[in-house]
């Protein structure tokens, strides 16, 4: 292994640190606040053992004297702005700072807090600053790997790890040092919340590694709400509603609902609270960001959901091209991407597709990032689609999806159609087509493979538990597989070679584990054959070929082709022969 996995900031807001402060005087506590040190793992396990041991007891201490859900008093004292001060960790004069990092296998996030009206700085403004305490060399000043700010105040700055280890601050001319402070261990983290339509709020949570697929029993947890999560007298509690997989539902103590200084500052964290594991440290803010329905218009009837990764060259043709089969809206679960992808999500807005992209930095979350697209897109969308941008629904008998949703929504209990896939090899090319995939890659494998689905995320469990694109339906309703003449998907997973390497690469600089652990080599979201090296395989063009397909190509040169220029809307430059 080795890498940023092996290494711990010490001043990483971990059980070990959030106990120390809690139980006070029993572990000696530093200010760790300004440098990262590196401890490495079996350090950090004695602590974490150190601690869960002891806060067996002083969680049930905590249990007795904050039982029941919240204390009413607790709430005025919120509003006390002189308790406030003490409470957070920012300085009293507003200033852009730095709410909280993360550390990821190969990058580090640093959540920035803005005042109210201040300008966001730009990927230009910002440098990481990493520092090397034990050698001679300078602090070295790298331009972060992107910024991305879907909310006017706060802003997400991406730094890689390289050099390692030693990432202590976000920098700019104009705030100066922004020390990173205590990171987040990816791996134990309370990391989105949403409020729902019910009021209850949904927690995303990492680390619980409860059973896949069932829900599981709530009765060890609760969700906790706060400013600091360090100091238990000044949170309030409430019950778990549902718990499983990685989502945890929780009532939403009124005086959260109300409080306006939630909605001012949104610095309000939210967490769950395991019995005999302690607080999970959290970047979750509890918010209302559901599409709204639309008041006037009725409900788009078909939306998609996707998550992608440096993937913005495959989106116009993606996103053109479902729009003509009847998708109305696009919502984008960027995972980090350093691409275009900000331009051409603009360009397909300006081109009145009605696109857009969402932050979703957290790696390996696919279920959790599409129950909170589903949740996101329930009020504006009648039915949801969710598919890969490499992935293209085929509706081989000319019908669009309107003539086949509409069918399915009358009789009422249906409320997901599983569609089939086809994969497509790279049929011959060896360059990327210049008309695109649907109309360069007509060469695939005759087995069908796995399910992907359109569901009405009306009718999903609350539970939201989903499993390879499957959601768990509420009892009363039921799914349909879809005769593949009628909707099938054609997945081009295996492109030219140029492309088919990003993915590679992406995979073994990210997950290594997941890789090149041998337990994986039959996985399906390997390449056959290639086992853990990136070269080129000789024949590489010619595989994965078995019987050839046109009849997707057929339909988007018959539809899209402009009878003056030839072109295609989505091509950019003129065909080559
Ligand atoms: C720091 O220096 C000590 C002694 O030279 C060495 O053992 C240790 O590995 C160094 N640590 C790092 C993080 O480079
Ligand atoms: C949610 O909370 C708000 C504010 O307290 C309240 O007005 C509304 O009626 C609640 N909605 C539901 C469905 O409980
Ligand atoms: C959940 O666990 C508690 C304590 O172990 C037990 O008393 C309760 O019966 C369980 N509930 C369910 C629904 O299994
Ligand atoms: C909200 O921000 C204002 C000004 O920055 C500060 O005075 C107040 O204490 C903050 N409130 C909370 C709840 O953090
Ligand atoms: C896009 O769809 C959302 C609902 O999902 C709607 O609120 C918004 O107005 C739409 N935007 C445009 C430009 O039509
Ligand atoms: C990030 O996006 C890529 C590309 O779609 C996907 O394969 C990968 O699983 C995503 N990662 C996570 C954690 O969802
Ligand atoms: C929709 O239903 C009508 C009447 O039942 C049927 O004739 C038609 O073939 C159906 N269309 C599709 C796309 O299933
Ligand atoms: C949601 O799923 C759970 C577990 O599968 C089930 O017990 C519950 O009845 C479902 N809820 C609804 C409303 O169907």
């Amino acid at each position: 292994m080795g890498g940023a996995h092996d290494l711990l900031p010490l001043s990483a807001d971990n059980t070990c640190g959030l106990w120390t402060r809690t139980i006070g005087g029993l572990v000696p506590m530093k200010d760790r606040r300004k440098r990262v040190v590196l401890i490495p793992w079996n350090v950090f396990f004695w602590c974490t053992l150190a601690i869960v041991f002891l806060s067996g007891f002083t969680f049930s201490t905590l249990r007795l004297v904050f039982t029941g859900g919240f204390h009413p008093k607790l709430v005025s004292s919120w509003r006390n702005p002189a308790m406030e001060i003490t409470s957070g960790e920012s300085p009293p004069t507003p200033a852009i700072s730095v709410r909280a990092s993360v550390v990821f296998p190969d990058q580090a996030l640093i959540f920035l807090k803005y005042p109210p009206s201040t300008l966001l700085l730009t990927k230009d403004d910002i440098s990481c600053v990493y520092s090397f305490p034990n050698s001679s060399h300078a602090e070295q000043k790298l331009p972060p790997v992107a910024i991305d700010d879907e909310y006017p105040d706060h802003q997400i700055v991406r730094c890689s790890l390289q050099p390692r280890g030693s990432l202590v601050a976000a920098s700019s001319k104009s705030t100066g040092y922004l020390p990173v402070g205590r990171s987040h261990r990816w791996n134990w983290l309370a990391y989105e919340a949403v409020i729902d339509r019910d009021n209850t709020t949904v927690v995303f949570v990492k680390g619980l590694n409860l059973r896949s697929g069932r829900v599981s029993n709530s009765s060890r947890f609760d969700c906790v709400y706060g400013w600091d999560l360090s100091k238990p007298k000044f949170l309030l509690t409430s019950d778990v509603v549902s718990i499983a997989q990685e989502i945890v539902r929780c009532k939403t103590p009124l005086s959260i609902l109300n409080s306006p200084e939630r909605g001012v500052n949104n610095t309000m964290k939210v967490s769950v609270r395991v019995v005999r594991r302690g607080i999970l440290p959290s970047v979750a803010r509890p918010e209302h960001r559901l599409e709204p329905a639309p008041s006037t218009r009725r409900h788009h009837e078909m939306c998609i959901c996707t998550m992608l990764r440096n993937q913005a060259r495959f989106l116009r043709e993606w996103v053109m091209y479902h729009s003509r089969i009847g998708v109305q809206r696009w919502f984008i679960y960027d995972n980090n991407s350093d691409d275009n992808i900000d331009s051409v999500v603009e360009s397909l807005v300006n081109g009145k597709f009605n696109v857009s992209r969402h932050v979703w930095p957290w790696i390996k979350t696919q279920e959790a990032g599409f129950a909170h697209c589903a949740l996101r897109a329930r009020d504006s969308c009648e039915w949801v689609g969710f598919i890969d941008v490499d992935e293209f629904i085929h509706l081989p008998t000319g019908l669009s999806m309107h003539d086949v949703l509409s069918n399915r929504s009358r009789p009422g209990n249906v409320a997901e159609l599983r569609m089939s896939c086809y994969n497509f090899g790279p049929s011959g090319l060896k360059r990327v087509p210049v008309k695109g995939v649907t109309v360069g890659y007509t060469c695939r494998l005759i087995a069908r493979e796995r399910h992907k689905s359109v569901v009405r995320p009306e009718a999903l469990n609350s539970t939201l538990i989903n499993v390879v694109h499957h959601f768990h339906l509420r009892d009363d309703f039921a799914y349909e597989n879809v005769d593949r003449n009628v909707l099938v998907i054609n997945h081009y997973k295996y492109q030219v070679w140029e492309v088919f390497k990003e993915k590679f690469y992406r995979r073994v600089a990210t997950y290594v584990s997941d890789w090149q652990e041998e337990k994986n080599v039959g996985s399906k979201d390997r390449a056959p054959g290639l086992g853990t090296r990136a070269a080129e395989p000789g024949d590489w063009s010619s595989r994965f070929c078995e019987v050839t397909d046109t009849s997707l190509r057929d339909r988007v040169l018959r539809t899209f082709t402009n009878p003056n220029t030839g072109m295609l809307p989505w091509q950019d430059q003129p065909d080559e022969q």
